[in-house]
């Protein structure tokens, strides 16, 4: 934890982060550079998407609020962003915000609202386009209103890449697809430490867990580089070392910085590396149990998955979850001990549960496998770029091993 030693206190500044075209502001209190980025910004009507009510519960709301109501800002709000947001209520929300000519749109949440606001703020400069047609590529998408993200959970790295991931609905087959788009980058993003501080003691796991699999992914891609692998190093380190801590004492500012930080470098990773098996298998799950949340199921899968990709990348496996096993030596027949010992690490973590745990069955296999094989992006960019093939005799037998424990089989 060099980094961490160096940099003692950090958490209480709020510093400036650029990527792609985003700036993001990350520190114990950056929500309030709320205020003086819509003084700056100057928008007439700004369109707000959230979930139902956790974006009241963490603080949010109140500064953005009296940010609007002291610039005289119109604010048009959409409050029904969903788990795994819907290409219906994408839709839904793009009218509302097209008809009542909102300039600016911010989304206060975690992946589910800043999600649905990229593809809203696309749309909105699309008219006559629907979600639908974004999710199945069939255009190609270079503009988007300016989106202001104010990130609410450290899982998804959303708030500075360019993916985004909405469940289609209203059309065809029920699909999970994650979309890159240029457009998508948000214009300002800013991740408040304080903000994670009241949510579910589950969330801080499964976001984790989500940070993980981008890094661990990111750095065994087909299209890997030293970006990704170097992020993937930190990354793991931070996770490891401050999720026990976060865990244990929800309120810890140095742990949930390090937890949002870890999150954002993740999301750089696999915007410039793209990710693999355990997404291409996790979105699938989530389009038949609609509800799962994404952590939950990545961690569901990713023994599995590592116990089949440490065996051709054992060296970058190795450097990769080294700070949670330790003393790897990597050797392609440690995979299944690592494999075993990582999903021990997830129960000791607070994510114990496999497939069979959630209302999976064997039967479901070969849907599983088809959707994984008909969902844009999935079936033909991230399934491509899987450092073991994927066939369907892989995927199935990834599913098949997780539907119970590695070590009771
Ligand atoms: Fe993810």
């Amino acid at each position: 934890m060099q980094v961490v030693n160096c940099l003692k206190g950090i958490e209480n500044s709020i510093t400036s982060f650029y990527y792609g075209k985003t700036q993001l502001e990350i520190g114990l209190g950056a929500i309030n550079k709320y205020p003086e980025i819509v003084k700056k910004e100057k928008p007439k009507v700004m369109g707000l998407v959230t979930g139902k009510s956790s974006y009241k519960l963490n603080g949010a709301w109140d500064v953005v609020k009296k940010a609007l109501d002291d610039e005289g800002i119109k604010l048009v709000h959409y409050d029904k962003i969903t788990t795994n947001p819907l290409s219906s209520t994408i839709d839904e929300c793009t009218k509302l915000f097209l008809d009542n000519k909102v300039d600016y749109v911010t989304a206060i949440g975690g992946g589910s609202p800043i999600d649905a606001a990229k593809l809203v703020t696309i749309l909105m400069k699309y008219p006559g386009k629907i979600a639908y047609d974004v999710l199945h590529l069939t255009f190609e998408t270079k503009e988007a209103v300016p989106l202001i993200t104010i990130n609410t959970t450290a899982g998804t790295g959303t708030e500075v890449n360019r993916f985004f991931v909405v469940t289609i609905d209203n059309k065809g087959p029920v699909l999970k697809p994650v979309v890159g788009s240029i457009a998508a980058y948000p214009t300002y993003s800013i991740d408040d430490p304080n903000l994670l501080m009241s949510s579910p003691p589950k969330m801080t796991i499964y976001t984790a867990v989500d940070s993980l699999n981008h890094v661990f992914e990111a750095a065994t891609t087909k299209i890997r580089n030293p970006f990704s692998l170097i992020l993937g190093k930190e990354v793991v380190e931070m996770v490891a070392h401050f999720l026990p801590i976060a865990n244990k004492d929800p309120k810890n500012g140095e742990a949930r910085y390090y937890l949002h930080y870890a999150s954002a470098l993740a999301g750089c990773a696999f915007d410039s590396a793209l990710l693999h098996l355990t997404h291409s298998l996790e979105h699938p799950m989530a389009a038949k149990i609609w509800n799962l949340p994404h952590g939950q199921g990545l961690g569901i899968l990713q023994p599995s998955v590592i116990k089949v990709v440490y065996p051709v990348l054992p060296k970058i496996c190795a450097l990769i979850l080294g700070p949670i096993i330790p003393d790897l030596k990597g050797d392609p027949s440690e995979a299944t001990m690592v494999a075993e010992k990582y999903e021990e690490w997830l129960a000791e973590n607070g994510l114990p549960e496999k497939m069979g745990d959630v209302g999976f069955k064997e039967e479901d296999i070969d849907e599983l496998v088809k959707n994984a094989r008909e969902t844009p992006v999935i079936s033909n960019v991230l399934l491509p770029v899987s450092p073991v093939e994927a066939t369907d005799e892989l995927l199935k037998g990834i599913y098949l091993e997780s539907m119970k424990p590695l070590r009771k089989k």
